[in-house]
């Protein structure tokens, strides 16, 4: 058997997501390389030989050389194959039998979307039917179906999720003088949107447990000036919603739910999003399920959907056309976004089963690695899921951590910082001590299909060789 890569020690796998006959056109080739997820195709003769590779980015290149989807063969295509994390293997024939992944992590990055098929399909039936701006079939089944999924009414998709917090936050009348909770822990959309209302972003302190907010810390910021709480559901981790709304309804607050990066956790049995007033997504490439830029609202309150859609379409009463009852924005998703949207909700079960899968490879891979530690676990009442997975290392270790990794091709990223300690917040900042241990420490792993046992077992290595070193040499 001739391996064209010895990759050695990696499984010899079935090849047919990989290989594509010479007859086959571009169009097909363009499915086959989406769907296996490695933007490559083994190109074939009629015997079954190996003729060559064709790559996503080769095919992108002819079609925008004027080559034919469907008259233009792969044949034409074919270049060496080379230089793939897949590789295939070949019999003494010279037929391929199967193919192996390389242990290298060789441009892993931490995230990417996951396009197959089913989103081109969309998208191009939505190009055709030339419904491609905020109306249109995909836009109307995305907004219900997310929504229903949700455990809401009603669902008004918008053209991010920064948008949708401050569409959401409009539509309850925040504004100049009111106070919104919002905890130190998270991306930076979330004070930005309060301040952009001319209200007051009141940083508060995560918990150490779940790192979110907790009904403890935010009775203590309580003033005659609050009027929300935004209540983030950071990385996955779902916040303590019955405790939080019934918090929220003894004090008379609005609660808006940030779920951005928590799509389909649950808390008491219920989907996040559904015990709040208005939901909001986020839809960017690197969330759980994606629409490029993307986000989308949710409330089951159909007084507060009606303002919602008037407020994202200008402000401009639906049934009476260029009638604006206030100054609104233009936050509106297009039919295009929606249709990639669509596909990636069907697909939407499958990728949160191949994160947790990724993460528990990790978890094994991770075992005593001195000085590591992954999110602290969490409550029975609690499922997470998991966005990206995530460890904790110590504070000096995180940017050596980080340039190793680098080196050897593997991106790792640290946590958002703590909101209290940038200058954009200056005037919000409260000691926050959990967050900013937690921001200095965190750091996010390639959480990808691609992270096999063996690439999770390449990434441990960098941690073991940077932190065991470190141990070894403090003698601990
Ligand atoms: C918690 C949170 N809120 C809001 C946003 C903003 O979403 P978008 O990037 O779609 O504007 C993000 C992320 O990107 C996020 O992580």
């Amino acid at each position: 058997m001739l391996d064209l890569m010895e990759a050695p020690g990696s499984a010899l796998e079935p090849a047919t997501a990989f290989v594509a006959p010479e007859s086959a056109n571009l169009w097909t080739g363009i499915e086959l390389a989406l769907d296996n997820g490695h933007g490559v195709v083994f190109v074939t003769d009629a015997q079954g030989q190996l003729l060559g590779q064709v790559t996503l980015d080769a095919m992108r290149a002819a079609i925008r050389k004027g080559a034919h989807l469907g008259d233009n063969r792969l044949a034409d295509l074919v270049q060496v194959a080379s230089h793939n994390v897949v590789s295939p293997v070949l019999g003494a024939d010279g037929r391929v039998v199967g193919i192996r992944r390389r242990p290298e992590a060789a441009g892993l990055p931490v995230a990417e979307p996951d396009l197959s098929h089913a989103e081109l399909r969309g998208l191009l039936d939505a190009f055709l039917s030339t419904w491609i701006s905020s109306a249109g079939d995909h836009l109307r089944s995305f907004e219900q179906r997310f929504a229903a999924r949700s455990g809401m009414a009603h669902g008004v998709a918008t053209s991010n999720g920064t948008v949708s917090l401050h569409l959401a936050m409009a539509a309850l009348g925040i504004g100049p003088g009111d106070e919104v909770i919002v905890p130190d822990l998270t991306f930076a959309a979330c004070a930005n949107t309060v301040m952009h209302l001319g209200a007051r972003p009141v940083l508060v302190d995560i918990d150490p447990d779940t790192w979110c907010l907790s009904v403890d810390a935010m009775a203590k910021v309580l003033t005659p000036r609050t009027r929300a709480i935004m209540v983030v559901h950071l990385f996955g981790r779902p916040a303590p919603m019955t405790e939080i709304s019934a918090f929220a309804r003894a004090h008379g607050l609005f609660v808006i739910e940030d779920c951005a990066e928590a799509h389909g956790a649950r808390y008491d049995g219920r989907p996040i999003g559904s015990f709040s007033d208005i939901a909001s997504y986020s839809f960017f490439a690197n969330k759980i399920i994606t629409t490029g830029e993307g986000g989308i609202c949710l409330t089951n309150n159909p007084d507060l959907a009606v303002r919602l859609r008037m407020l994202r379409d200008h402000g401009m009463r639906p049934e009476r056309k260029y009638w604006f009852e206030e100054a609104g924005f233009n936050y509106r998703m297009t039919n295009l976004q929606a249709a990639i949207g669509c596909a990636q909700l069907d697909r939407m079960d499958g990728f949160l089963a191949q994160r947790e899968a990724v993460d528990a490879r990790y978890a094994a891979a991770f075992a005593g690695i001195p000085g590591l530690r992954r999110m602290p676990p969490m409550s029975d009442r609690c499922e997470p899921v998991v966005w990206f997975s995530s460890v904790l290392v110590p504070r000096g270790k995180r940017q050596p951590l980080i340039e190793t990794a680098r080196q050897r091709g593997i991106d790792l990223r640290p946590f958002v910082n703590s909101l209290s300690l940038m200058p954009a917040y200056r005037h919000y900042a409260r000691n926050c001590p959990v967050s900013a241990e937690v921001s200095a420490t965190g750091l996010h792993l390639p959480t990808t299909p691609k992270v096999d046992d063996r690439l999770a077992g390449v990434i441990a290595d960098v941690f073991r060789d940077v932190l065991a070193a470190d141990a070894a040499g403090s003698g601990a």
